[in-house]
């Protein structure tokens, strides 16, 4: 496994695997690597030939008051498990190198940017795209892997990808979670034994969704009002509990075939999100 630091090592090791003729694919990451990032890995070594992760706290999409100075960094593990998965190449930039002094070039993703996990983190969807297009300009993957947990954030990256005519395909892959429906998390070391059990009703917070609007319940707004008083009475302070369009994460008031219930609560010190999808 080959481990780069500089640009010019990571073009140089993707400029041979595509003379070797292969497939390049990207997995990005803040590092703190669980299951649910070895099945993007996983993923992305199934389609292409040329497995390369990042590994970057990004600290321009973390709020002041956020926890990018707590946040986990357990660089040689990460390293082994990107040995484990196969991962043919791990990019660690020092932040520096992402943001020299000076820097002052920004992507802002209209619209999706600013409302639910947008409205709440002030600037986190700004950092998120500016450092995926970064990532990807220097990688120049073929296609590259984000997971359905980030609901908003895999929508955002295909959109930025789309309209600013970057040749990569963006591919999304399903929620990895615990036995008992946890989705898996970084943040969710943060969690102290109690809190771990309350964590539990985000999920089942959406499961509820999901029942009710399967068994034909047309009144959205009230379900969704009901995930939210599931999630307080269970102990979390929601953010916000939603049911919504997939491809534009409009909030509903009818249901339509295809939805999404998204969630965000704080448990304890953590703030956790989850969505799922919804066919009726
Ligand atoms: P991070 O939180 O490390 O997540 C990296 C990727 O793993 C994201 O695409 C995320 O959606 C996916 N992921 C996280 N938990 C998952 C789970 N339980 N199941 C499946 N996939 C999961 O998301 C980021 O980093 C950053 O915002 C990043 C895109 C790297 C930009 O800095």
């Amino acid at each position: 496994m080959i481990i780069a630091q500089q640009l010019v090592d990571v073009r140089q090791a993707v400029r041979e695997a595509r003379r070797r003729g292969q497939t390049v694919g990207c997995v990005p990451t803040m590092g703190a690597l669980h299951a649910g990032h070895e099945s993007l890995i996983r993923a992305c070594r199934e389609e292409c030939g040329f497995t390369a992760a990042t590994t970057f706290v990004n600290p321009t999409q973390f709020g002041p008051q956020e926890d990018f100075a707590r946040y986990p960094r357990p660089g040689e593990e990460d390293l082994s498990r990107c040995r484990g998965a196969g991962v043919d190449l791990v990019f660690l930039p020092a932040v520096e190198l992402i943001y020299p002094a000076g820097f002052s070039t920004h992507v802002e993703v209209e619209g999706l940017s600013h409302i639910l996990e947008g409205a709440v983190r002030p600037g986190h969807f700004r950092g998120v795209a500016t450092v995926v297009l970064k990532l990807l300009n220097i990688v120049a993957p073929d296609r590259a892997y984000f997971g359905r947990k980030d609901f908003q954030q895999q929508l955002l990256v295909r959109k930025m990808c789309r309209e600013l005519d970057l040749p990569v395909e963006i591919r999304t892959c399903a929620t990895v979670r615990e036995p008992d429906g946890l989705a898996l998390s970084s943040r969710n070391r943060y969690l102290s034994a109690n809190d771990r059990q309350t964590a539990l009703c985000l999920y089942q917070s959406l499961q509820l969704a999901q029942q009710r609007l399967t068994r034909g319940d047309e009144d959205v707004r009230a379900i969704a009002g009901d995930m939210r008083r599931f999630l307080e009475a269970a102990g979390a302070r929601p953010d916000y509990a939603v049911i919504a369009d997939p491809e534009t994460l409009a909030e509903l008031t009818a249901p339509m075939q295809n939805m999404v219930a998204l969630v965000a609560a704080h448990v304890g010190r953590t703030r956790l999100i989850d969505n799922l999808l919804i066919t009726c």
